[in-house]
């Protein structure tokens, strides 16, 4: 599938991209995103969960691993594998669950678990996202769906 190019020009757009597509979320779907600290990872997130009809705070899962928000549409799990080096260590966390999530799952740093992205078999509908910086207020926001 193809690559889809979006320009966000703020904080705002960024989860209102996010919330258009918790709208349409499907049970099963997991999404990995890339960007640098403060790329709007975690923006993007608020979106989606705000589309699925979560009404919690979301913030990034700094202490735990995962956090997992219900009461939307569909349950959404939010992990962050910022304190994550390896894939050892992501497997060893017992995270390989949320792969076939009943819900919805969203990874933050997605490029650290390396198999979930060169073998996307792993997991069945997938959509890879990459967040560039390209000034202060904008971004340039990169996806590509594979799988189911
Ligand atoms: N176009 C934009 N999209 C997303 N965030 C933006 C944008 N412009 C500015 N920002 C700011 O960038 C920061 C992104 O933070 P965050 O979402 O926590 O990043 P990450 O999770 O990638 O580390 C926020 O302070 C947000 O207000
Ligand atoms: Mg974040």
């Amino acid at each position: 599938m193809s690559k889809v190019t979006h320009i966000s020009h703020s904080a705002a757009e960024t989860e209102a991209l996010g919330e258009a597509w918790g709208r349409s979320a499907q049970a099963g779907w997991v999404l990995g995103l890339s960007g640098d600290l403060g790329a709007g990872k975690t923006q993007l997130v608020r979106g989606l969960a705000r589309g699925l009809g979560v009404t919690a705070r979301v913030s990034s899962p700094t202490f735990a691993l995962a956090n997992e928000y219900g009461g939307g549409r569909l349950l959404l799990a939010h992990i962050d594998l910022y304190r994550l080096e390896t894939e050892h260590q992501i497997i060893g966390a017992g995270l390989e669950e949320y792969l076939r999530p009943a819900g919805v799952t969203v990874i933050e740093w997605a490029e650290r678990w390396g198999s979930l992205l060169s073998s996307p078999r792993a997991v069945g509908a997938f959509r890879r996202v990459q967040i560039e910086v390209l000034e202060k207020g904008s971004r340039r926001i990169v996806y590509e769906d594979s799988g189911a």
